[in-house]
């Protein structure tokens, strides 16, 4: 399938799931399934943050970030997937693909970043909880939003500036879900090792980081509360462990991908799956069905909802 040599590339071909008709056809079913609940999930929780005056405070405007920005993480990657499991021809432009790259790292970097911010968040509520009003002040939060984004900007920016005029021939073959650096860089007809190592520093170092530093301050905050009273660990370890499973299905992939990138194994796929399909729809999850005050809160919404639509 690789063009004649010499010729330049416009179009790259992603190689998807290959595999029968009928197998397609069930991930199309399954993957369009999980998509709609996704943007359905995530909506929810956005409305219910931003309507319901119960959830007023930090954590759950934080919550309402991250579903926003889990909600355009997938939708770069998932549409175009599943319609590709139908097309014949399954093929992408350059700049389709730069543009699909730029935008799944500024989202995956925004949402990185207020993973960490969140934990931060609830280092202050437990380990601090007399502050936590004055610490987490409105303008805080809206400092805390903008950073990440600002840092998801500069982390995408700078992988993609560097990437964004590296000529293609030969080679336009990827086998892959969706456009990733590691793989298209890898199809480039001039050496490339710098900039993969700057991918690999850039990407797969920054999620390495990042998981430590999240997984020591969650040991930080289960530590202290353990010193407080034993009483209030078991209430602390539940609110957390919702944290740290969506942190290590995030962060776990993604380290996995960037960290030993330049091979194309077929479990990357699988992987890719995990961080662009399911963990946008494990937050909502994750985050109604364990969340009392959450449930509560759309609950009334709804009722009030039902009865301002009785009234007219
Ligand atoms: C995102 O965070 C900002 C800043 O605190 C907040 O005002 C806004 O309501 C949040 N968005 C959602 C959808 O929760």
């Amino acid at each position: 399938m690789d063009l004649k040599n010499g010729s330049v590339v416009t179009e790259f071909i992603l190689l998807g799931f290959s595999g029968r008709w009928e197998l397609q056809v069930f991930f199309f079913i399954i993957f369009s399934l999980i998509y709609g609940a996704t943007v359905v999930g995530n909506i929810l929780i956005m409305v219910t943050v931003t309507c319901s005056s119960t959830l007023h405070s930090p954590m759950y405007f934080l919550l309402g970030n991250l579903s926003f920005l889990d909600m355009c993480l997938s939708t770069t990657t998932t549409p175009k997937m599943i319609t590709d499991l139908l097309a014949e021809h399954k093929t992408i432009s350059v700049w389709g693909c730069m543009t699909q790259m730029f935008f799944m790292h500024f989202f995956g970097g925004a949402e990185m970043t207020l993973l960490i911010l969140m934990a931060f968040d609830r280092y202050v509520a437990i380990c601090k909880p007399l502050h936590y009003r004055t610490i987490m002040s409105h303008r805080l939060m809206n400092g805390f939003v903008i950073l990440s984004w600002t840092i998801g900007f500069i982390h995408t920016t700078s992988q993609m500036v560097l990437t964004v005029n590296i000529p293609f021939c030969d080679h336009n073959v990827i086998s892959h879900i969706f456009c990733d650096l590691p793989l298209v860089i890898k199809l480039a007809c001039v050496k490339t090792y710098t900039l993969e190592l700057f991918v690999i520093a850039d990407s797969g170092l920054l999620s390495f980081i990042c998981f430590i530093l999240l997984l020591i301050s969650y040991t930080i905050i289960l530590v202290t509360v353990h010193q407080k009273s034993s009483g209030s660990l078991s209430k602390a370890l539940s609110t957390l462990s919702a944290h740290i499973i969506v942190v290590t299905l995030f962060f776990g992939p993604c380290i996995f991908i960037y960290a030993w990138p330049f091979s194309s194994l077929a479990s990357n796929k699988i992987l890719a799956v995990f961080y662009t399909v399911i963990t946008p729809l494990l937050n909502p999850v994750i985050y109604t069905l364990r969340n009392q005050k959450m449930q509560g809160a759309m609950r009334k919404l709804w009722l009030q909802h039902v009865s301002s639509t009785q009234n007219f």
